[in-house]
């Protein structure tokens, strides 16, 4: 019996693949004998996780793209050039967003407060988090629906996609921007809608919510982080290995249309 989690001959495309996270997926569907697809706005970043993941496992192939997720032209090229190579695609993860982290030397400041929000902030942020994944999804998932063996699309949510930010975790004056909520809260109605979308084409579209990784944000906000987790702690960048293998590969085959949150419990307080 073919191993569930094998991806082997597969081409899996991750969108901001050059952050925290993006590295991490990646490594997690190397693990799993993925071919890569790896693409950012940061080339340079890029190029080193190439190397990196091409010196740990040598059986895949990896391309990287410099793609702007909100520039439609952008990711048509990027599949214009993966028609040209052959290449078929099986997994698409939408992994972009803009999330301002709260560093720990971050002065007090009113420009957070949603009073003060302006209309080019909300784009930008929207832009990437949601319409970015829906571009996205809409380019690749039409050409992974022509495929025979049909494909995944997973996109990167958060434990923001099911509770509200509590703002007192965060130093005085600093607020989580309500773009974070409204388009984590939104790429779960599209999971929904994606999920019923491709049904027949045999696209299987689900959600993966993360809870905050422990990522050098001060002490003082990891600790007053920690009382909001039953688990106590912020995840490990690694922690969601097992859960992309799983929401990638066939181990997840009846799952569809669903949100998997892995958050230390911090949403069921
Ligand atoms: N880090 C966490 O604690 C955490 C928790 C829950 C959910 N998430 C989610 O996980 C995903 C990844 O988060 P992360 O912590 O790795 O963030 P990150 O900031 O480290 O990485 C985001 C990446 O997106 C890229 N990017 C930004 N704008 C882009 C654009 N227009 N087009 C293409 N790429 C663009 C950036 O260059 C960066 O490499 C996000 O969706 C985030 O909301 C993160």
């Amino acid at each position: 019996m073919k191993f569930l989690f094998d991806l082997s001959d597969k081409y899996s495309l991750i969108t901001g693949a050059s952050g925290l996270l993006g590295y991490q997926h990646a490594l997690a569907l190397a693990e799993i004998n993925s071919n890569l697809i790896l693409t950012d706005i940061d080339l340079q970043k890029l190029k080193k996780i190439k190397k990196d993941i091409s010196l740990k496992f040598s059986n895949i192939n990896i391309l990287i793209y410099k793609m702007d997720v909100t520039k439609e032209k952008k990711i048509n090229n990027v599949l214009q050039n993966l028609l040209k190579k052959k290449i078929i695609l099986n997994v698409l993860i939408n992994n972009a967003a803009i999330d301002s982290k709260i560093k720990s030397n971050e002065k007090m400041s009113n420009s957070s407060r949603f009073e003060n929000l302006t209309l080019d902030e909300w784009h930008r942020h929207l832009d990437v988090g949601l319409t970015g994944a829906m571009l996205c999804s809409k380019i690749f998932g039409k050409n992974m629906a022509h495929n025979k063996t049909g494909g995944v699309i997973l996109n990167i949510a958060s434990d923001l996609s099911v509770i509200a930010p509590n703002h007192k975790i965060y130093k005085k004056g600093i607020f989580k921007p309500i773009m974070y909520s409204v388009l984590k809260h939104g790429i779960i109605g599209m999971t929904k809608y994606l999920s019923t979308y491709w049904n027949k084409k045999g696209i299987r579209c689900n959600a993966l919510s993360p809870g905050p990784i422990e990522n050098s944000q001060g002490r003082s906000f990891i600790s007053k982080l920690k009382k909001e987790i039953p688990l106590n702690r912020l995840a490990k960048k690694n922690e969601y290995t097992a859960a992309i293998q799983f929401l990638c590969s066939d181990a997840s085959s009846y799952m569809n249309g669903q949100n998997l949150i892995i958050d230390g419990g911090r949403s069921v307080w």
